[in-house]
């Protein structure tokens, strides 16, 4: 069996550490919270949002899914943007995926693997990950790399979903309300721990 105990001893140590440091590091969270950036990024374990931004609470909204997603259908992260953009006026959207994706890895897979028998959430997910990188899967089909490969389709899939990010309703909103907000899409690599930008748009249009 196994207990909160490791977590909850953390968490205290946390705590401790970060009163010391400024006794009023929790009191000015309390009453409201005003993040500076929307972060849409996967689930992995090995991409933690607050950890690699070096960001404290109150700085990032938060919303992880299986390889960073963008779907309009969903009203569980239409929600989060929605709410992040018109209530919390965020000035920056930062989409994250990263290379070792296992979702990416997965949906390239997905003939060949026992997933693609199941009609599971996990399974309708991967299914609509592949058909988002379908062009990538075929650009990239006769790469003897498959590693090299990988990675193109990582970043591939921040391109798609970053494409379905900007043609969002609270998006397209805010930019035809004049509101100053970025949005970015972003790869981690994970042997390195840096983050690199790979596109932005803003109200005015596209940066290199
Ligand atoms: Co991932």
């Amino acid at each position: 069996m196994t207990t909160l105990k490791p977590l909850l001893a953390k968490n205290r140590s946390w705590a401790l550490q970060r009163r010391q440091r400024n006794p009023h590091y929790f009191q000015q969270n309390v009453h409201s919270q005003k993040p500076h950036s929307l972060w849409i990024g996967c689930s992995d374990s090995r991409v933690p949002a607050e950890v690699l931004t070096g960001a404290h609470p109150g700085e990032l909204f938060v919303h992880r899914n299986i390889a960073n997603m963008v779907v309009s259908g969903d009203d569980n992260f239409m929600s989060v943007l929605q709410y992040a953009i018109e209530y919390l006026n965020v000035s920056r959207i930062v989409l994250c995926g990263h290379y070792g994706c296992g979702g990416v890895q997965a949906a390239v897979s997905l003939p060949d693997i026992p997933l693609s028998d199941e009609n599971s959430p996990l399974a309708r997910r991967i299914t609509q990950l592949r058909k988002a990188l379908a062009p990538g899967l075929a650009e990239t089909r006769d790469a003897t790399d498959e590693s090299e490969r990988l990675n193109l389709l990582v970043e591939a899939n921040v391109l798609a979903q970053f494409g379905h990010l900007i043609r969002t309703e609270p998006v397209l909103n805010a930019w035809r309300a004049g509101g100053e907000l970025d949005v970015f899409g972003c790869v981690y690599d994970l042997q390195s721990g840096h983050l690199k930008e790979l596109i932005q748009q803003n109200a005015e249009g596209q940066l290199p």
